[in-house]
């Protein structure tokens, strides 16, 4: 861990021009700089880099961030990759943080994991080779696959002994705790003794992008048993199913040069396929794609090409959450194998050269291939028909236009086509989902109004900010408004003994946080001050922007920039005198938190009218009609201090 000092000094030196320079080309233009958009293709610079700002923002596709964003995305650097880059070219001396005791624990819980498994598959390996029983029922059935020696020790295959509990005993005798062990996977407690839990299977280790072994597959020998095909390591500290993909560690760089990714249903392809010579091949183990997935591929390649076996269900998994793919901008394409195959059955009947060529010939684009199908089943119903109309135009409304203009058009002229409906119409159906979708995020986030409009060099950029910003509700309005005063104005003196945060907290207790904000995704912006402050900090949005996570950091930039949501309260009360917002920031916090209480008072008083509703005895009754008094007033003085604002 990289000590909270360290980043501190990184942050402070940090240029944005020089280090997004030492990679693209910018020229001045203004008080921003411009360039040419590594994110994507284009040939006039939308690319604007703002200095004072520390942000960066492409007009073209919507990329935006900061300085470590950029290293993260342009280098595919980690967050502390990027830190570490950064300390180097500044010259900053990394000093390493002190891990608190629960951070501690996971790291050493994480660390033995490694070390267990490390153990785990020497031993598996070594049993499958050197004992009689691993050579005569492991390794026979690997070679007897047409699996090669060479391959499975490339692969690290292994097998663990029949016996009850063979690894168990060695894992013991070997000083590993039997806690971490259960952890693991490896071992499960069965009438209070250890027992292994792959017992007489062959062993597949599963490797992270460096080679570690993550985890284990577990196979059968013999598939007519009741006990599940594979058995996985469960969840723990460092295997993630869903963060990983089968082979990745072999295929990096096969993938990096053919520019090309394979992705296959089981183990087994992968082993299979790589034997044959084809390299660039990973494995999902069956399930559908998640976006860490589809970002680990796209960190090396933009083509993705699904090889799965005709009538499996796995076709269908796979295909689930692809829509994702395409807001990535990856190219995914199709390939099924025929007669009942799979890749692996298939390259072992008819060769590399020949497995080669049929995929290349039998590549489907993906929306394509799935409108087909579909289209099969829709047959003659126009019900179902016009709902696979709107299906595929949200598909392809998906497609990231900014990354290939002429992408979109041509599958609304083939989707067209294969559907028989008017070109024109599918245009104006994608479209309109085009600007749902544009609608639909700026609500949520605006990053797109990171850079405020007189800063702004591109004139081409022109969303619909306006309609965006209709549709924000005013509750959540005042509730952005109100975490944006506090970062702002938090340090600010509030009166001679508080600060603007003191009085913020006294009134919106940390633990309370739930009563009083509805939109769950400030909450951790508000913790994540209340953390800093306590710890003596002075926090702002720059605090913010270079925060490790980076969903909390474009939160809050987009809530700094957010040019519609000046608290209705405060406009309304002060309007026509030139005041601006820093002037005025006591009345912003004390109206826009006025506001949060007199919403929480509402919804009391509402429950306590639903309570009065129901039958009580006379007395609970007048302590239920005292409380309502009591409510009232509350919410006739907070309105009074509100000013002439009606709320509903
Ligand atoms: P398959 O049944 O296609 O297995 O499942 P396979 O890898 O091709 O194995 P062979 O060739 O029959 O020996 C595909 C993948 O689905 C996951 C595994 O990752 C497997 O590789 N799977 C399957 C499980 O996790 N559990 C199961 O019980 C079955
Ligand atoms: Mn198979």
């Amino acid at each position: 861990m990289i000590s909270q000092n360290t980043i501190q000094q990184i942050l402070s030196r940090i240029d944005i021009i020089e280090i997004v320079g030492s990679f693209i080309k910018l020229k001045k233009r203004g008080t921003n700089y411009l360039g040419l958009c590594p994110f994507h293709n284009e040939k006039s610079p939308s690319f604007t880099v703002s200095p004072s700002k520390e942000i960066y923002k492409c007009f073209g596709c919507g990329r935006s961030g900061n300085s470590i964003s950029f290293l993260m995305e342009h280098e595919k650097y980690s967050y502390v990759e990027a830190l570490r880059w950064l300390a180097n070219k500044y010259n900053v001396e990394i000093e390493e943080k002190e891990l608190s005791p629960e951070q501690k624990l996971q790291q050493q819980s994480a660390d033995s994991l490694y070390i267990i498994n490390n153990f785990a598959q020497k031993f598996f390996s070594d049993y499958l080779f050197n004992t009689e029983e691993g050579r005569d029922i492991g390794l026979s059935y690997l070679k007897h696959r047409g699996f090669r020696e060479e391959i499975i020790q490339k692969f690290q295959l292994g097998f663990n002994p029949e016996a009850r509990d063979g690894f168990a005993t060695a894992a013991i005798a070997a000083q590993y705790n039997l806690e971490l062990l259960q952890k693991s996977g490896l071992v499960v407690v069965r009438d209070d003794k250890p027992m292994d839990n792959y017992r007489g299977r062959i062993i597949f280790p599963i490797h992270n992008q460096s080679g570690k072994v993550l985890g284990f597959g577990a196979r059968v020998l013999k598939t007519t048993d009741k006990a599940p095909k594979y058995i996985n390591t469960p969840e723990n500290d460092i295997y993630v199913k869903s963060k990983l993909l089968y082979g990745s560690y072999f295929a990096r760089l096969a993938i990096d040069r053919a520019d090309e990714c394979l992705l296959v249903e089981g183990y087994t392809d992968v082993v299979s396929l790589h034997q044959a010579g084809i390299e660039n091949v990973v494995a999902s183990g069956g399930t559908s794609l998640t976006p860490d997935q589809l970002r680990l591929i796209k960190k090396y390649t933009n083509n993705l090409t699904i090889i799965y076996d005709g009538d499996g269900a796995g076709i269908k998994a796979a295909l689930r959450g692809l829509d994702l793919a395409l807001e990535e901008s990856l190219n995914v394409r199709l390939v099924l194998i025929p007669d009942k195959e799979d890749p692996d059955s298939y390259v072992n009947k008819v060769g590399a050269a020949a497995f080669n060529e049929f995929i290349a010939n039998n590549k489907k684009d993906f929306i394509l291939f799935q409108l087909e199908t579909s289209l099969k089943e829709v047959g003659t119903d126009t019900t179902k028909k016009s709902a696979l109309v709107n299906r595929v135009a949200e598909t392809i409304s998906k497609i990231n236009k900014a990354e290939d203009f002429t992408k979109q058009d041509d599958y609304i002229k083939q989707c067209a086509q294969l559907l028989k409906i008017d070109e024109s119409g599918l245009h104006t159906l994608v479209n309109k989902f085009i600007r749902e979708k544009i609608t639909k995020e700026e609500n949520r986030q605006n990053r797109d109004e990171i850079f405020s409009n007189n800063d702004q060099q591109s004139g081409t950029y022109t969303p619909e900010d306006d309609d965006a910003a209709a549709l924000l509700n005013k509750d959540e309005q005042h509730e952005r408004a109100i975490v944006r005063s506090l970062i702002e104005f938090g340090t600010r003196d509030w009166d001679e003994e508080k600060k603007v945060a003191d009085y913020f907290f006294e009134h919106i207790p940390i633990d309370e946080l739930d009563e009083f904000i509805e939109n769950k995704n400030l909450i951790p912006a508000i913790r994540t001050y209340h953390t800093w402050y306590k710890e003596g900090l002075e926090p702002n949005a720059k605090s913010f922007l270079y925060h490790e996570d980076m969903e909390l950091s474009s939160l809050v930039v987009g809530l700094m920039d957010y040019n519609y949501e000046i608290s209705p309260n405060w406009k309304e009360v002060f309007d026509g005198k030139i005041f601006t917002r820093d002037e005025l920031y006591k009345e912003e916090v004390f109206s826009t938190l006025n506001y949060l209480k007199l919403k929480k008072t509402k919804r009391m008083i509402e429950t306590n009218q639903q309570d009065l509703e129901k039958p009580h005895t006379a007395e609970e009754q007048l302590i239920l009609l005292q409380t309502h008094q009591y409510l009232k007033n509350i919410e006739i003085e907070l309105t009074k201090q509100l000013g002439t604002v009606i709320f509903k």
